[in-house]
């Protein structure tokens, strides 16, 4: 605990996106009271003050809706459980990077009674329900990052397993009909401007 306090692993995002999306769609997603779209974008692996120097991210605290939760802490290392703590509220006893297969609810089934649409968006996931850990020879998909996999409630069910697809698709569906909730992944590679950051640009 001691540990994670101190490295702020996880750099997360909230892209409260109704206001620019409400120009585009005709919305048939649940209303909420106060916004009707959020997308949860999950960026790894520096303290906040790194993050910051980045010009993607400068701006954020800035802007007019522009927030910075500095008491938002990762739970854990490494980062499996963070991810998994997201839409479970626990880690599970996880704290390792392996694939597991826990039945189990989650934020889904909450969201679901409720009608509310979601999504998530995995960089470089193949998609089809893939389980594997990783795939390729880049080895860039993290299954480690994709905490819906985490639980057969997600894995077992076809349409639900579907909800799951490759984080290129954010773009257009930004464009048409963005879900009520969704959470995005980056991939493995720690070492770039990844495709997600433009939105922090776009959604102003
Ligand atoms: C993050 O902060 C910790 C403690 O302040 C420091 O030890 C560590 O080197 C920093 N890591 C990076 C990547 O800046
Ligand atoms: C999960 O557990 C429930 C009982 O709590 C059971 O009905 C269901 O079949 C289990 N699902 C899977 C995928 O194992
Ligand atoms: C969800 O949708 C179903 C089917 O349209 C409807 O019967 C149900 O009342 C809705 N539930 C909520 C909480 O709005
Ligand atoms: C997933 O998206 C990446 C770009 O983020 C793309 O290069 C790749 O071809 C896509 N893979 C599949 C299987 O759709
Ligand atoms: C997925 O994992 C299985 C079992 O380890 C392996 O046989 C298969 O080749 C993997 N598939 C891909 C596309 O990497
Ligand atoms: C990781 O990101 C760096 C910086 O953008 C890039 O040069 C490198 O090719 C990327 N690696 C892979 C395997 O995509």
């Amino acid at each position: 605990m001691a540990f994670s306090r101190l490295f702020t692993k996880l750099f997360a995002i909230l892209l409260i996106s109704s206001t620019i999306c409400s120009i585009y769609i005709a919305a048939d997603v649940v209303k909420g009271k106060w916004f009707n779209r959020i997308v949860l974008i999950i960026f790894e692996n520096t303290n906040a003050s790194v993050a910051f120097a980045d010009p993607y991210f400068q701006g954020i605290t800035k802007r007019q809706d522009g927030v910075y939760l500095s008491q938002f802490y990762a739970v854990a290392h490494p980062s499996e459980p963070n991810y998994v703590a997201q839409i479970a509220g626990s880690t599970y006893g996880i704290f390792d990077d392996n694939n597991y297969d826990i039945n189990a609810t989650t934020l889904v089934d909450l969201l679901e009674k409720k009608n509310i649409t979601w999504k998530g968006y995995m960089e470089n996931y193949p998609e089809k329900c893939f389980l594997n850990a990783t795939v390729g020879a880049s080895r860039l998909y993290a299954r480690k990052h994709n905490p819906f996999f985490t639980f057969t409630t997600i894995t077992k069910d076809s349409k639900r397993c579907a909800k799951v697809v490759n984080g290129s698709r954010l773009d257009d569906d930004i464009a048409n009909n963005q879900d009520n909730w969704a959470l995005g992944s980056l991939n493995r590679n720690d070492s770039k401007a990844t495709p997600f950051t433009k939105y922090l640009v776009e959604l102003k």
